[in-house]
């Protein structure tokens, strides 16, 4: 009964201390940063987020109320035993050692077992979501064997990790039951010679052997509390390490507190060095950009115009240069409060699962309403699709968005982007997908949109058209910004910006 209790209590505290932990967890990896995230599979890291902490939970709920009630056990046992021979007690806590010469090292092995183990568990986790959110891919390349190989050698790696935990297990307990049968003889023995000298009566050899059976048990569950600690921090390893990283805001910045009325309007960024892994990116960029003004960023595939749009919107710290808006530079800044003034469609589709509804107000902090929402999507010249849909606004759109053509998607991307509050809008080939007169109607819509609303838009596109009417282009090459100005200008002056939109013509063309 007592154990009972006690056992309840305990594993109900454990169930407690998961929870919070869980919540902890969740919590801390969005808060995480985007260096973190690429260097992961998605699903090998949740997976470990998931799992890991299920170790967690047996440790707290099995393993813990198991050596609480094995102590108290032990306790009264000894308690008693001492009152009927101190002697013979003190040889039958010998077992103690003894299981703890056997399980210590045990504990090591259990540790790099259990990591592994993870590990493996985590990584079979990424290979299957990671396939089956590219199946399309996977069918398409005919590599479902080169898939299938890959599960079989994670699987095989788990199977090959259980018969050594197996054999662990297997050796453990017939080694515990020799060594506690060794201590039997002994003590009989050593009962026998007192019993023999008159120095002990049969009747308490008898007793205190009883008690003895009774502890042995429990004495050999709590002797695996250290080899079951070691295996539980095996498996946390990888938990522990996300817990004891340092969040992305505290990284990056020391906001003092600055007010939400002030009206930002000029975004700069001064001599800005970036590298990806110490790989230098970009190199002394200067850039301005006003509300009211359209730029453009341009240049070659891989020249780095997306990772500017990840360093202007702080995905990545800088490491030199300076951002400023206005006269505030940007660690004045919360990374909310930073973020909050950049609306920004990125490269990738970036549409999650869910319905029309719930991606358009996607982390909007303000009530809004259908007309709202209908309108963005005329904006985006998704209106008349969407209202044909059986459930309109709330239309499931499937997995990343997959019920919906490439170009839909980014149209609906750029209206979830238009719905928020911003100072300046984002667009990195957010219209690359649509064919130029939707293009061109959904752009002029925007231009004036976001004139009236005081707002700047900063364009990336290899596609001229999108970026000839910009009031200034930036032309990216070699790590830097090489020139700056209107198409006009640049095509007049600068002969690598003038090949550049040669090529890019003669891609147009074909
Ligand atoms: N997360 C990352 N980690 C490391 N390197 C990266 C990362 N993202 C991009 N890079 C590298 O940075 C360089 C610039 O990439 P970026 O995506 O900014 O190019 P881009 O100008 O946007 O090209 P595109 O026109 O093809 O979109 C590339 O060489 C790329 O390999
Ligand atoms: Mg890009």
């Amino acid at each position: 009964m007592i154990s009972t209790t006690s056992d309840y209590l305990i594993s109900s505290e454990g169930d407690r201390q998961v929870r919070r932990m869980r919540l902890l967890l969740q919590k801390k990896v969005f808060q995480l940063p985007q260096q973190y995230f690429d260097q992961q599979i998605s699903g090998n890291l949740t997976s470990r987020i998931i799992n890991d902490v299920n170790i967690l939970r047996n440790f707290l709920t099995a393993t813990i109320p198991t050596t609480v009630t094995g102590i108290i056990t032990i306790l009264g046992t000894v308690i008693i035993a001492l009152f009927l021979d101190w002697k013979l007690t003190l040889l039958m806590l010998l077992v103690f050692p003894i299981d703890a010469a056997v399980t210590i090292p045990l504990g090591k092995i259990n540790e790099k077992i259990a990591n592994q183990t993870q590990n493996s568990l985590g990584a079979l986790t990424g290979i299957t979501s990671e396939g089956i959110k590219n199946i399309k891919t996977i069918k398409l390349n005919k590599a479902e064997n080169d898939l299938v190989n890959k599960i079989v050698a994670e699987i095989n790696n788990l199977f090959n990790l259980s018969l050594k935990s197996d054999r662990i297990s297997a050796v453990i307990g017939p080694l515990q039951s020799m060594l506690s049968f060794c201590l039997i003889l002994l003590i009989v023995l050593y009962g026998a010679i007192r019993v023999k000298t008159g120095d002990l009566s049969t009747g308490t050899l008898g007793a205190f052997m009883m008690y003895f059976f009774q502890v042995i048990g429990p004495i050999n569950e709590v002797a695996m509390f250290y080899s079951d600690k070691k295996q539980m921090m095996g498996a946390t390893q990888k938990i522990r390490e996300i817990i004891s990283k340092t969040p992305e805001e505290e990284l990056s910045s020391s906001p003092k507190t600055i007010k939400a009325s002030y009206d930002f309007d000029w975004l700069q960024l001064q001599n800005v060095d970036f590298a990806y892994n110490s790989i230098p990116i970009l190199e002394n960029i200067n850039l301005e950009a006003h509300s009211n003004e359209k730029i453009a960023l341009v240049g070659a595939t891989g020249a780095g115009k997306s990772t500017l749009v990840n360093i202007i919107t702080r995905l990545y710290p800088i490491n030199k240069g300076k951002i400023n808006l206005n006269d505030k530079s940007y660690l004045d800044f919360s990374l909310e409060q930073w973020r909050g003034f950049f609306s920004v469609v990125l490269q990738e589709n970036s549409i999650l699962s869910g319905n029309i509804r719930t991606n358009l107000t996607l982390g909007l902090n303000r009530k809004v309403t259908d007309q709202e929402l209908w309108d963005a999507l005329a904006i985006v010249q998704l209106k008349d699709y969407v209202s044909q849909l059986p459930n309109c606004l709330d239309n499931s759109i499937g997995e990343e968005g997959a019920q919906l053509s490439g170009g839909q998607r980014q149209r609906l991307q750029i209206a979830r982007a238009y719905l928020r509050d911003f100072k300046f809008l984002i667009l990195d080939e957010a219209t690359s997908n649509l064919d130029s007169d939707t293009e061109k109607v959904i752009m002029t819509a925007l231009d004036k949109l976001t004139q009236t609303k005081h707002c700047g838009i900063i364009t990336i596109a290899h596609r001229l058209s999108t970026i000839a009417n910009s009031d200034r282009i930036y032309f990216l090459k070699n790590k830097t910004i090489v020139a700056s100005g209107t198409h006009g200008e640049l095509l007049e002056k600068v002969s690598d910006y003038r090949r550049y939109v040669h090529e890019q013509q003669l891609k147009e063309k074909r």
